[in-house]
């Protein structure tokens, strides 16, 4: 039975709406993982298991009305998701998934139904939460079970239906208890579920640990629900990718590569060329203009936004930047909250950090690092320098192997570069320092005063020739070894 299936909105934001809430279970440990790390802050997709749930959750109800159930190193969960302002109920010690819920009655009772999700299993969507919902309402069911159809169910808890096409429940069999005969079960328990709460804690206290785990299992709720004659029923997801649950780093990897093929599908069905996506990572809220081409290994994270008609090329990670249209960025380069503008190219190799704000069709070349600088339009900086706490104007050419040298070992100080300068090889600029409009500073120069505009400014040592000097030092040593005398 499916009734409601192609709805997408619930039916909990209507004005005669029951109330709702949300809990995920996110107390566990994780001991699959081997890990320091509680098992919901592992990342997918470039963010914490966790995160992706209550995404979803927040997409349905506000985040009031959701509660996160923590426990395993509760401290740095909360602090990794406070900002997303859901509840937190404490379960100190992890006694199983019906546990979990156990201890989040005081919070939940004041609800008519509550939706449960797991914490672990970041694909789920806020349009399956919400048809889950409204499948539960329909069928005036006391507990509605999300389940799948897997071809590699093993680990799964199995759904025993009454019969094959009933939408009723008879229990819910882990793994551990199934028999040969039920582990050949394909149809699976997601670990998502809705309860009608006065029918969940009317009987949750008669779920037992007699288990082989010796926990209180939230599954076996499906048999104590039916035996107290209790509605318990089963909709089915036809998108088994969004149940999988990241319970080991094989799964937490295939979840993540997953999600990233989806982003790199729906950037192609935009219009964006991606060679080889298995090998790019590109983080969801990243936005890409159509023709724009990315080449094999590119990460590209955070808020990047790149505009249309770029080119990316091999190995460059760009993160939280801004690229404007038509930018071509060489293989190698790193971008850290940096702004390119238009038509501007990059690299090979450039490392442009914070505050790096690059301007229409300027270069920024072969290993040069920038920090907190503007480079105006059309100026260049191709080869071997540093340019930190700088404003350089446009059509400005800086020399291979130029540092301005903002610190002065207690504060950072500016360089100011007018439009049409000429910074020679080599140069130091030591900053507090400008220098003014179409000035010329000569090669392996070390600036350390103001240069007026249109001047030309050498700072170095006068260059000194001594005739036959070299040809008169070799005349006058004899050698002393063997070894340095001439071969005879
Ligand atoms: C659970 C289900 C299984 C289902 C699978 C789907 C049970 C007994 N089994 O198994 O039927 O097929 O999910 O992914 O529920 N947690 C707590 N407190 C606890 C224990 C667990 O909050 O005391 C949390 C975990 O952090 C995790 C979630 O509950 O996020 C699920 O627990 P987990 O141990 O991963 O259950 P599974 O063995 O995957
Ligand atoms: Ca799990």
């Amino acid at each position: 039975m499916k009734k409601n299936g192609n709805a997408v909105s619930s039916k909990a934001f209507t004005a005669t709406a029951p109330r709702v809430a949300v809990a995920i279970m996110a107390a566990g440990k994780g001991t699959r993982l081997k890990s320091q790390l509680p098992k919901v802050l592992h990342e997918v997709g470039g963010k914490p298991l966790l995160a992706h749930v209550i995404a979803a959750a927040t997409r349905v109800v506000p985040p009031n009305d959701v509660f996160a159930v923590i426990g395993h190193e509760a401290d740095r969960v909360r602090s990794a998701v406070a900002h997303t302002g859901v509840n937190f109920v404490l379960q100190a010690a992890q006694r199983g998934t019906g546990h979990a819920l156990m201890v989040a009655q005081p919070a939940l009772s004041s609800y008519d139904h509550v939706i449960v999700l797991s914490g672990d299993a970041p694909q789920i969507t806020p349009q399956t939460i919400a048809r889950l919902l409204n499948f539960h309402l329909d069928e005036q069911a006391a507990m509605t079970l999300l389940s799948a159809d897997l071809d590699h169910p093993t680990g799964y808890g199995r759904v025993l239906r009454k019969s094959p096409r009933s939408a009723e429940v008879q229990a819910i069999i882990e793994e551990k208890s199934a028999s040969p005969a039920q582990k050949r079960i394909r149809e699976i328990n997601a670990g998502f579920y809705v309860f009608a709460v006065p029918q969940l804690f009317s009987h949750i206290q008669k779920l037992s640990t007699a288990n082989p785990h010796g926990e209180y299992y939230l599954t076996d709720m499906a048999e104590v629900l039916r035996k107290a004659r209790e509605r318990v029923v089963a909709w089915k997801t036809e998108n088994s990718a969004e149940v999988l649950g990241a319970n080991t780093r094989v799964e937490l990897s295939f979840i993540d590569y997953q999600m990233r093929m989806r982003k790199c599908h729906e950037l192609m069905a935009e219009g964006v060329t991606i060679f080889y996506p298995a090998t790019c990572v590109i983080d969801n809220d990243v936005e890409i203009a159509p023709d724009t081409v990315i080449e094999p290994f590119v990460q590209i994270l955070g808020r990047t936004r790149v505009g249309t008609a770029c080119r990316i090329r091999s190995y460059s990670v760009i993160r939280d930047s801004e690229i404007a249209d038509g930018v071509l960025i060489r293989p190698g380069c790193i971008l850290e909250e940096a702004r390119i503008g238009p038509s501007a190219v990059l690299g090979p190799y450039s490392h442009l950090r914070p505050g790096s704000d690059i301007g229409e069709g300027a270069h920024v070349g072969n290993f040069v690092e920038t920090k907190k600088i503007k480079l105006g339009k059309g100026s260049k900086a191709n080869h071997l320098t540093y340019l930190g706490d700088a404003e350089i104007g446009a059509g400005v050419n800086i020399g291979a192997g130029t540092i301005t040298c903002n610190y002065d070992g207690v504060a950072k100080h500016t360089t100011v570069i007018g439009d049409g300068v000429f910074i020679g090889s080599d140069s130091t600029l030591v900053a507090p320092v400008r220098v003014g409009k179409g000035a010329y500073v000569g090669a392996a120069s070390c600036i350390t005063e103001d240069v007026p505009e249109d001047a030309l400014a050498v700072g170095r040592a006068r260059q000194v020739v001594k005739e036959r000097w070299a040809r008169e030092k070799r005349a006058a040593r004899k050698p002393t070894t063997e070894a340095e005398k001439p071969p005879s």
